[in-house]
């Protein structure tokens, strides 16, 4: 964890994030005070750095759609909304992203602004629980901003209503006053873009929905498009890897270049120190292969089709707990003691890609697959035979 000694005034610490990247991310970057330690008047600590906040290990979101590795289907026709919108000199009408989480949402609007050469204002739906809270950030608008909201699903129904008319009319209309004294006072708008972002399209009001001029979802990833994303991100994480590596860490991703960013910098480490206590790990010039990779990926509990513990626990438990369901997701969700939200956004969408679940009226069900993949791990094995830790 990086300390930093501040003598006398202590100053907030330089954002350790890129501006670009928001204010949920920078506010949550916000340094703790610790009590003063003998010789300096305090100390300011960083909070631990995620992960997955890939601005501050190494920028690894693609900056332009020239870089932004598949969703054709999405990028081809933003592309073109984009240039037009550019050439007429106007804003881009608003834009709805939806689709399961790590698949690019918020890296595709930040693409939006910068290719729109426009300023992006970055908050989520929670984020905003008062009406004063978005007229605020609607006002500060400039012509051809971007307001990316993040989880938009969550906002509270009478923010909703302020994004209704600011999207349609732009403008916001609110009271002031009570009684004989009330009036309504209308604050026009520049014209932005709303850029909304959800792994729930379902749970969107119909109102909102409509506003949105271009709607697209999100597809998870295939193989090939995910041995891109490795073979971009190990270059600029500067690691060497084998292309059956990469094909390796992309296969066992769940189609989703978040899950491939992580498995490489898991594989880098097991690379680097040669996967045990000795330290020795590969020759600095040296390049991952493809059994390194599977090791390093195995260790981490990811099986040959990318599944992790959570969800062949999940799979277990319907299969076994549940006699292969149908079970609803709450009480899944209190079997394995996880979040309800955890399974519908995280664990279920990939399981129905693959066809090992299915959702049902009256729950979810595992399919004939899905239920010998769950007694193939019950009994050590994964679907293609290699070793698997038993599931109890
Ligand atoms: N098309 C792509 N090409 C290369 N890398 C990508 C692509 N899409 C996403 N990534 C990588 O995956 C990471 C996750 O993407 P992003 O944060 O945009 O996902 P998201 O859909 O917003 O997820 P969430 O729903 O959890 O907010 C990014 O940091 C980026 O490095
Ligand atoms: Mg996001």
């Amino acid at each position: 964890m990086a300390r930093e000694r501040v003598i006398r005034e202590p100053k907030a610490i330089p954002a350790v994030l890129d501006p670009a990247e928001g204010t949920k991310k920078a506010s949550a970057a916000k340094p703790a005070r610790l009590p003063v330690t003998e010789g300096v008047d305090s100390v300011l600590v960083r909070p631990p750095l995620r992960e997955d906040d890939d601005s501050v290990i190494k920028d690894l979101r693609p900056k332009r759609f020239a870089e932004y590795i598949g969703q054709s289907t999405v990028v081809d026709p933003l592309g073109i909304a984009v240039r037009a919108a550019k050439k007429r000199g106007e804003p881009l009408d608003h834009v709805l992203f939806h689709g399961p989480p790590g698949l690019g949402k918020t890296t595709l609007a930040h693409i939006i602004a910068r290719e729109m050469e426009a300023h992006v204002t970055h908050t989520s739906g929670p984020a905003l629980e008062r009406p004063a809270d978005v007229v605020g950030l609607l006002s500060n608008l400039k012509k051809g901003d971007v307001l990316f909201i993040d989880e938009i699903h969550r906002l509270s129904h009478a923010v909703e209503e302020y994004l209704y008319s600011a999207m349609e009319d732009f403008r916001v209309d609110f009271m002031t006053g009570s009684g004989a004294f009330a009036k309504t006072i209308s604050l026009p708008l520049e014209k932005f873009t709303l850029v909304g972002s959800t792994t729930r399209a379902g749970m969107l009001t119909a109102p909102l929905r409509e506003r949105f001029g271009l709607t697209y979802h999100l597809e998870f990833y295939t193989d090939d498009e995910l041995t891109l994303v490795v073979k971009r991100s190990a270059g600029i994480l500067g690691v060497k890897v084998e292309a059956e590596a990469a094909a390796e860490i992309a296969r066992r991703s769940r189609g989703t270049p978040r899950i491939a960013n992580r498995l490489l910098r898991r594989v880098r480490d097991y690379a680097e120190v040669g996967g045990d206590a000795s330290g020795i790990g590969i020759e600095p010039d040296a390049a991952v292969n493809k059994d390194m990779a599977a090791e390093a990926l195995r260790l981490e509990g990811v099986d040959e089709l990318g599944l992790d513990r959570l969800d062949r626990t999940y799979l277990q438990t319907l299969a076994v707990n549940y006699q292969g369901g149908p079970a609803g997701v709450e009480a899944l969700a209190a079997s394995l003691n996880e979040e309800q939200q955890t399974l519908v956004d995280v664990v279920e969408p990939f399981l129905l890609k693959i066809g090992f679940i299915v959702r049902t009226p009256a729950g979810r069900r595992c399919t004939p697959p899905g239920m010998q993949h769950a007694g193939e791990v019950t009994h050590g094995k994964s679907a293609k035979g290699t070793q698997q830790a038993r599931l109890v």
